[in-house]
C-alpha cells in the first residue's frame, strides 16, 4: 500500500517548535503568523509511522512511567537494522544509549578534548557542531568545504595541514553531511580516514542523515571501513528519519572498548543515565517494523519528487543556484547577493511569512540559506511560489 504524503495535517496544536505559532511570534519577525511556512527546522510535516504511534501509545497506556534500563530488544533492534538497511554487521556491545545526538557531540567533545584545544570541522556544517565545541571552551577550526557543480568537494591538503599546524586530535565529521545534502565518496571517506589515522586523530562521525541516502547511492558509514584501533565514533538516531525529535534518545556505536570506557566515564559525571520511556519502543518499533520499512522507502521517493519539483520551479531564476540533494530532506540554496542584499532578502521573508535556515547558522555567508522540503507537494507549492516571489530576479527570455 502507497501511503498518501499529500494528506494535511494539523500541527498547530502541538506545541512543537516548528508549528506552535505564539512559538513562532515570540522568536521571529514575521507580519503574519498566521500564514507562516516554517522551512528551517529538520523535522517532517509528515505524520510519523502507525507503528511507532501504536508502540508509543502502548507504553503509555501501562499507566507508570518509572526509570527504565537499556533493553536487549533495543539492541538487538539497532543491531538488526544495520543489517537490513546498510549490509553492516555490528556487535550489540558496540551500542550506548544516549539522549540525543547532539548531546552526544557535547560529551564526546568534552570526554576527548581539554579546555583551549582544537577540534576539526568541514564548514558549512550544523550549527550545534560549533557550539559543541565553542561552549565546552575548545577551538573550532575550519576545513572549509568547496564548492563545486552543485555539491561540497574536499580540500584534503588543507584537511591534512589544519590537523597539523592545529596539533588536532579530534574531527567530527558530518556524514552524510547537512546542510549540503553530500553523501561522501568511499574515496573521499577512505581519504579522511587515511589523514586522520596518520596523525592518530579521533573521528567521530555523526550518521542521523545515513538512513535517508536518496535514489541509488549508498550510505559511506565509517563502519564499512578499517580504521586502525577502531579510532572512531557513530553518533545516530531515528529522530531524523521518523520525526522523533522531540523524544530526545539516541545511540552510539564504539567499537573500542577504551574509547567507550572513556565515553562512560563522561556520560556518569554528567548524569546521563537511563533512556526515555518512550524512546525505546519507539526506536524498536522503527527498525523492526515491515509497514516502516516500506513508509521509509516511500518516503525517499517522495522527498525526492520533491527536490526535482523545486529545482524546475526555481530555475527561472537568475540569480539562483540549488545544491544537489543526495540525502535527506534539506535543500542548500545560494543567491547572488549583488543582486539582491541581505537586509532585502530578510526583509522579504518576513513580508512573505517564510523561516529559513540561514547561511550564518552553519558557518556560512548569508548569501546561502537551507529550506526543508520534507512535506506535502501541495505545501512545497506554496514554498516555492513564495521563494520565487522573494528571489525574483528572473532569467530574461
Ligand atoms: C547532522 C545532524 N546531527 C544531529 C541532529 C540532531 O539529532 P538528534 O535529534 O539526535 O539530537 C541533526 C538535526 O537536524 C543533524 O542534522
Amino acid at each position: 500500500m502507497k501511503y498518501n504524503f499529500d494528506s494535511k495535517i494539523n500541527r498547530q496544536e502541538n506545541k512543537e517548535r516548528k508549528n506552535d505559532l505564539n512559538y513562532l511570534k515570540d522568536n521571529y519577525q514575521l507580519d503574519d503568523v498566521s500564514q507562516v511556512i516554517n522551512s528551517s527546522i529538520a523535522d517532517l510535516d509528515f505524520q510519523t509511522p502507525d507503528d511507532i504511534r501504536k508502540a508509543i501509545i502502548h507504553r503509555a497506556n501501562q499507566s507508570t512511567y518509572s526509570y527504565t534500563f537499556v533493553q536487549k530488544e533495543f539492541n538487538k533492534a539497532i543491531q538488526d537494522w544495520y543489517q537490513k538497511l546498510h549490509n553492516i554487521k555490528i556487535s550489540q556491545h558496540w551500542i550506548k544509549s544516549g539522549h540525543g545526538t547532539v548531546n552526544a557531540l557535547f560529551q564526546i567533545v568534552q570526554a576527548f578534548t581539554n579546555k583551549g584545544e582544537n577540534v576539526l570541522i568541514q564548514t558549512p556544517i550544523y550549527g550545534p557542531f560549533f557550539r559543541a565545541i565553542n561552549l565546552s571552551e575548545r577551538n573550532v577550526i575550519e576545513n572549509k568545504l568547496v564548492f563545486k557543480n552543485q555539491t561540497y568537494e574536499i580540500d584534503f591538503k588543507d584537511f591534512e595541514n589544519k590537523i597539523i599546524e592545529n596539533n588536532v586530535k579530534l574531527f567530527l565529521f558530518c556524514n552524510p553531511h547537512n546542510p549540503g545534502g553530500v553523501v561522501w565518496s568511499q574515496e573521499q571517506v577512505q581519504e579522511i580516514i587515511r589523514i586522520c589515522q596518520k596523525h592518530k586523530v579521533l573521528i567521530v562521525s555523526d550518521e542521523v542523515h545515513g538512513d535517508l541516502v536518496l535514489n541509488d547511492l549508498t550510505h559511506q558509514s565509517l563502519l564499512k571501513y578499517k580504521v586502525t584501533n577502531n579510532n572512531f565514533i557513530i553518533c545516530n538516531s531515528p529522530n531524523k528519519a521518523f520525526n522523533l525529535g522531540g523524544l530526545k534518545g539516541s545511540y552510539l556505536i564504539i567499537a573500542d572498548e577504551e574509547i567507550k570506557r572513556r565515553l562512560d566515564q563522561q556520560f556518569e559525571k554528567n548524569s546521563t543515565t537511563s533512556p526515555n520511556i518512550f524512546f525505546q519502543p519507539a526506536l524498536i518499533s522503527a527498525y523492526n517494523s515491515v509497514q516502516v520499512f516500506k513508509w521509509l522507502k516511500e518516503l525517499k521517493e517522495y522527498v525526492y519528487e520533491n527536490y526535482l519539483f523545486l529545482k524546475k520551479e526555481l530555475s527561472v531564476l537568475e540569480n539562483v543556484e540549488v545544491m544537489k540533494m543526495q540525502a535527506s530532506y534539506l535543500v542548500w540554496i545560494k543567491y547572488d547577493s549583488n543582486l539582491l542584499s541581505f537586509e532585502t532578502f530578510n526583509k522579504l521573508l518576513k513580508e512573505n511569512n517564510l523561516i529559513v535556515g540561514m547561511g550564518a547558522e552553519f558557518g556560512s555567508g548569508n548569501d546561502w540559506f537551507r529550506i526543508n522540503i520534507g512535506l506535502s507537494r501541495q505545501k512545497l507549492q506554496e514554498l516555492t511560489n513564495r521563494l520565487v516571489n522573494i528571489l525574483k530576479i528572473k532569467k530574461e527570455k
